[in-house]
């Protein structure tokens, strides 16, 4: 302990019965909570303060939060709360998102997060990896591979209640995740348990079906709530296997039935997107002004063509615009 830790620490037991004791008759003043005091002083650790799922939080944050992704906050749901209810799990949860850019990926890895952690996505257990940050080179698997194995190794070994999030899975090299199969495939290697962490994939793979899947279903003039996990299935397996840009291609994980789940992103329509305006607008302290998230909204681009049903980059741009519309 470092002495100025240690005075602040007796100070503030001392302050604290002396001002419980003074001030004890007035009923407005609040006892300061030890627990609270105690696990702030020593910072963010794996113990159930720090780490504790908000099941409720999490069904209440993709209800009111996740627009128009009514698939993926079923299945994210449900598994979520069962793994993390399971006090044994056999392996770690792994889920697979696919889909267009800016429809909520990343956004819910930060949900998922937010009710686990007190720090949310913001924990030093959350790890994410992006490929343009940590794979940049095709030339350094051998290397990646070695160092992502270590990375994983020392999360769990610090804390086994750990969230790994692979961003833009497309873009990292074939091979590198493969090295972490074993960790997947059994709860335990080496001494070091595996079995309570969580890994997400994010990955724009099979994103095109999908589009595909949603355009037909609107063309046929069918309700958006109608499609389900069953009519996407069929086809995500295979593409994400087959794709020669994938770092799924040929993958052992694929192989073994590693991923437990894969879960479709819709691509937004204008009325999720004026809901993430509005959105937008209350994150930033602002009063949600319709008129101005249904600007921000028509100033994106829409496809098909003519139809103008979907926008091109979904939710990505809209908090920005919002700016520009007062
Ligand atoms: N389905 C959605 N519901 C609510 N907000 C969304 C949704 N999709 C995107 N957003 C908003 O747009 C931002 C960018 O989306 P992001 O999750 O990064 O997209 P992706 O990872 O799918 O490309 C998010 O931070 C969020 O604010
Ligand atoms: C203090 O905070 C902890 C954690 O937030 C909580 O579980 C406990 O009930 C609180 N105690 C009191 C006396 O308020
Ligand atoms: C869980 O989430 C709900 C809804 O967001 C919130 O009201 C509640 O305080 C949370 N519980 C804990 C223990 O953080
Ligand atoms: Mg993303």
């Amino acid at each position: 302990m470092k002495p100025s830790k240690q005075h602040v620490l007796l100070l503030w037991i001392l302050l604290s019965s002396t001002v419980i004791n003074a001030v004890e008759p007035f009923s407005s003043f609040k006892i300061p909570n030890f627990t609270e005091t105690w696990n702030s002083f020593w910072g963010e650790s794996c113990n159930s303060y720090w780490i504790s799922f908000n099941q409720t939080g999490l069904k209440a944050d993709l209800e009111n939060k996740l627009f128009g992704q009514h698939i993926a906050s079923d299945i994210i749901f449900k598994s979520v709360s069962g793994f993390m209810n399971d006090d044994n799990p056999k392996k770690p949860l792994v889920l697979s998102l696919h889909g267009p850019t800016g429809t909520g990926k990343n956004f819910v890895s930060q949900l998922i997060a937010d009710n686990i952690y007190k720090k949310g996505y913001h924990s030093k257990f959350v790890h994410v990896f992006s490929a343009t940050l940590h794979f940049p080179h095709r030339s350094e698997i051998v290397t990646y591979k070695s160092q992502l194995q270590e990375w994983i190794k020392n999360g769990v070994t610090n804390c086994e209640r750990s969230v790994f999030i692979f961003d833009e899975m497309n873009q990292i090299p074939p091979g590198v995740i493969d090295s972490i199969k074993p960790y997947l495939d059994y709860g335990k290697v080496e001494g070091v348990f595996f079995q309570k962490s969580i890994i997400i994939f994010l990955s724009n793979t099979g994103a095109d079906q999908i589009t595909k899947t949603a355009v037909d279903f609107w063309k046929n003039g069918k309700d958006r709530e109608e499609m389900m996990l069953k009519d996407f299935e069929s086809f995500i397996s295979p593409i994400v296997f087959n794709s020669d840009q994938s770092s799924f291609s040929k993958s052992t994980l694929i192989d073994s039935c590693l991923l437990d789940v894969f879960i479709p992103f819709l691509p937004l329509e204008y009325k999720h997107v004026v809901q993430c305006a509005m959105a937008a607008m209350r994150d930033k302290g602002r009063q949600p002004d319709e008129n101005v998230a249904d600007r921000a909204a028509r100033s994106l681009v829409y496809y098909p063509k003519l139809e103008k049903v979907f926008a091109v980059s979904g939710c990505k741009t809209v908090a920005n615009r919002v700016h520009l519309y007062r």
